[in-house]
């Protein structure tokens, strides 16, 4: 029995207890007690997972290379991969011929969420300007983002990205004291929940505080091939409109195939930039993450060098953006995200909607108050809003917003 004498519980590493509750699970726990009385099967609105079909040339691309699957890949993955990663950021944002180096500047990774956590591990010193290290994090957020500030023994400083900032950080807004001791900054652009897109004004802001006061700014870029009007500016834009003798320095991009290509299970994605922050994590991954297996990373180059299924993608977003304005428009805060395939809407209690959707409807969706902490003066902007994935078919989303604006108007 553990607390006896000669009987000791393992020790463990007490920044785990800092850690909120990952979301899902509070989903899970609020709806618990709750029964469905609609005679329907349930609808996950709650998860970012994409359902429209993955494109076929996985499957060949797999197909193709079983012999494969008995390499251990290594941690920098293929020339191929990187050839066609640094080819598409090129095209994507209007690069110039060899501003990304596929050598030194492009890192493979499974998905992007491990590596938003690990490179917490790359960024955060012991101390910064002699204090604890700051980890600056839009509110509302990816969860992954303060997991890896907490695990990494930084601060997480939440900065308010509500309505009244446009639905991004306010950058004026952040003292200097905590810029100074500030290690990493998440920017995601287009933002989730919310769509916001970071324009190129205020992404080369950002990278100016990034160099200025000596931080990483990582621009998490997983929904910038969904949009509605415009493509969204990216960071590596602003880096070549800055110049310089190093024009990614300071600056870390994100990309995953899980949205653009409807390829969550394929577990791939990469980061790109500055190439000593590359440098440094390919350095730690070495040690710490298994490399993208080899089949992947060439159904991953293929899905890169491929941009028919992403229009085609993008189109069906679309199409059920027109759907939800149609159910919503004038009503619950509804607006048209600029990007992304979230709603984000002001239901008055996000928690008491999600459990009457459930109740109601059998629609599962996201309390808002589980992706944003209080800000300083102790208010939770996320309390009163809900998020809605748009990850199903047309009709199926129209219905489902039919039926929220029913319930919830
Ligand atoms: C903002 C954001 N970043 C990163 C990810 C991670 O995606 P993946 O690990 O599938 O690349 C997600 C997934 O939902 C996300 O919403």
């Amino acid at each position: 029995m553990r607390g006896t004498a000669d009987l000791h519980a393992p020790a463990m590493n007490g920044r785990l207890g800092a850690l909120s509750d990952y979301p899902f699970p509070r989903l899970a726990a609020l709806l618990a007690d709750v029964t469905p009385s609609a005679n329907r099967p349930p609808l996950a609105l709650s998860v970012g997972e994409p359902q429209h079909p993955p494109p076929p040339m996985i499957a060949e691309r797999l197909a193709a290379n079983t012999p494969l699957w008995s390499k251990y890949p290594p941690t920098a993955g293929t020339p191929d991969f990187r050839n066609a990663v640094a080819g598409w950021l090129t095209r994507r944002y209007g690069l110039p011929d060899g501003m990304v180096d596929p050598e030194r500047m492009v890192l493979p990774l499974s998905g992007t969420r491990e590596a938003l956590f690990l490179i917490a591990q790359v960024t955060v010193p012991e101390t910064k300007a002699g204090r604890r290290p700051a980890v600056l994090i839009p509110n509302p957020f990816y969860a992954a983002y303060e997991g890896a500030a907490v695990m990494a023994g930084a601060e997480p400083v939440f900065l308010p990205a509500s309505a009244e900032t446009g639905f991004l950080p306010d950058l004026d807004a952040i003292p200097e004291e905590v810029l100074a001791r500030t290690a990493l900054f998440y920017l995601c652009t287009p933002a989730n929940p919310q769509g916001a897109i970071a324009d190129r004004a205020y992404l080369r802001k950002a990278l100016t505080l990034a160099r200025a006061h000596g931080f990483t700014l990582l621009v998490d870029e997983c929904y910038a091939e969904i949009w509605d009007k415009a493509p969204p500016p990216g960071g590596l834009e602003v880096a070549r409109d800055m110049g310089g003798e190093e024009p990614t320095a300071n600056l870390l991009v994100f990309h995953s195939l899980s949205k653009r290509s409807n390829a969550a299970g394929l577990r791939s994605g990469f980061c790109a930039g500055d190439p000593d922050l590359i440098q440094a994590f390919q350095r730690l991954r070495s040690y710490s993450m298994a490399g993208v297996p080899l089949p992947v990373l060439d159904a991953s180059a293929a899905l890169w060098r491929d941009e028919a299924h992403v229009e085609e993608n993008r189109n069906l977003y679309r199409a059920k953006i027109d759907a939800a304005e149609a159910a919503l428009a004038g009503r619950l805060g509804f607006y048209r995200p600029p990007g992304g395939f979230f709603l984000w809407l002001d239901v008055g209690d996000g928690e008491w909607a999600a459990r009457e959707l459930w109740r109601q409807a059998a629609l599962r969706v996201l309390p808002g108050a589980y992706l944003t902490r209080p800000d300083a003066d102790g208010a939770n902007r996320g309390h009163s809003f809900i998020r809605v994935a748009l990850v199903h078919d047309t009709e199926t989303v129209a219905e489902a917003c039919a039926r929220i604006a029913e319930i919830l108007s």
